[in-house]
């Protein structure tokens, strides 16, 4: 078993946003600056749990994954209504960034984000990840060297989250996402992933191969990775 993936398991989402808390407010007294943050449902617990906290984010700045294309920040569907929503309304951070998927530049837009995250350096990235494997927005597919992107969200993807649009045609199909690189340059990573819906994806990290086909599996070639997890048998 490769030791640079560490596999917590717990017995469900309140376990996990206590380990997550703890771990996070270790890492604010060990001098955490930069914070990578996730959406999705995975993340609701872990955020209301340092909502309700005496964590000091005051001096951190934070840069999302992601974000749909064309959805302003108060639709509640965009990244930014959420994560406003569910942490930054709650807890002052010094500055948060979330890529702008109004931008009439969206290659610009990535761009310039992309060398906002590399020149602030990524202390901690949080993860989800998508039934299919995909982290961030990054499809199967996506190349290990991708850096943040405009991309086009998989068919399974689009089914997926839809379910949080009035319907189907609701869900824009492109969004602004950091690369597969990008996240690797990150010091530490933590992937959480809870319910049996996402054992597939993780399977494909224990099977300890890397393949664009399964963008987790760039999770294999960092070098201090965390999988926080409720569900059994996954640690190899
Ligand atoms: C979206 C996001 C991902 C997230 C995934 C899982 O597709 N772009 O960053 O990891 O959903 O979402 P959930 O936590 O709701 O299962």
């Amino acid at each position: 078993m490769a030791d640079n993936i560490r596999y917590i398991k717990v017995a469900d989402k309140q376990e996990a946003a206590s380990v997550v808390l703890e771990r996070i407010r270790a890492e604010l007294a060990g001098g955490l600056k930069v914070l990578g943050l996730a959406t999705g449902s995975t993340m609701e617990p872990i955020y209301a749990a340092w909502a309700s906290s005496d964590l000091d984010f005051s001096e951190v700045t934070s840069f999302n994954l992601d974000e749909y294309v064309g959805l302003q920040a108060d639709n509640p569907n965009s990244y930014a209504w959420f994560m406003d929503h569910h942490l930054f309304s709650k807890k002052p951070f010094k500055e948060t960034n979330i890529p702008d998927g109004t931008s009439a530049n969206l290659e610009e837009e990535c761009k310039e984000y992309e060398a906002q995250l590399r020149d602030a350096g990524i202390d901690v990235q949080f993860l989800g990840v998508g039934e299919n494997g995909h982290i961030a927005f990054n499809e199967p597919g996506t190349p290990f060297t991708s850096i943040t992107h405009v991309t086009k969200l998989a068919e399974s993807t689009l089914g997926v989250n839809s379910q949080y649009f009035e319907d189907r045609s609701a869900i824009p199909e492109t969004a602004l996402t950091m690369g597969i690189s990008s996240i690797l340059s990150a010091k530490k990573i933590i992937l959480i992933a809870f319910g049996e819906k996402k054992r597939f994806a993780l399977e494909q990290l224990t099977k300890g191969e890397e393949t664009t086909e399964y963008p987790i599996t760039a999770l294999l070639g960092h070098r201090d990775v965390t999988i926080i997890t409720d569900l059994n048998g996954i640690q190899p």
